[in-house]
């Protein structure tokens, strides 16, 4: 099972998604069956580390981002992948406009698919520290009900 997380800039939201999730994924010992990546749909901060601000708020709930490096999301992605989450409904569009026909991954919006709400995960670029903690408050929440489903399938 191949999944990607996907927001704009990959240096805030899709890699504490990646982050969170990686760790969910090594505590119920499914990394050999789980590959997780993420990436950012503009090309802004290819090959960059997360932003400070997003790699200290995880580091305080334990997750460590700071091995992270940003890349764009790819046509490519959609043959590598099985299923490929994006953080808010632009970042959705944008990946549907370099879809593939023949893709194989599902594509979807993340916290809806899981029956979470809000929609989307809201960008905290430009806010203050409340906005990353609000991130990482969702996106645990997700990767609860992501692992759950994926170890029914496995
Ligand atoms: P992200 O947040 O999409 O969660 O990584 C952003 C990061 C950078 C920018 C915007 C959003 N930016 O404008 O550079």
């Amino acid at each position: 099972m191949k999944v990607l997380f996907v927001c704009l800039g990959n240096i805030c939201r899709s890699p504490t998604a990646e982050g969170v999730f990686r760790q969910y994924v090594e505590q119920a010992g499914l990394s050999d069956k789980i590959t997780i990546d993420s990436a950012g749909t503009a090309d802004w901060h290819i090959g960059k580390a997360p932003d400070p601000r997003t790699v200290a708020a995880a580091a305080k709930r334990g997750y460590d981002l700071s091995p992270l490096r940003g890349r764009q999301a790819q046509a490519e992605d959609f043959a590598k992948f099985d299923l490929i989450l994006a953080m808010d409904k632009s970042n959705l569009s944008n990946l549907q406009a370099i879809r593939p026909a023949d893709a194989k991954a599902e594509l979807a919006l993340y916290l809806p698919r899981f029956g979470i709400s809000p929609d989307e995960v809201p960008d905290p670029y430009y806010g203050g520290e409340d906005g990353f903690e609000l991130v990482l408050d969702m996106l645990e929440q997700a990767s609860e009900v992501l692992l759950d489903e994926i170890k029914a399938k496995l």
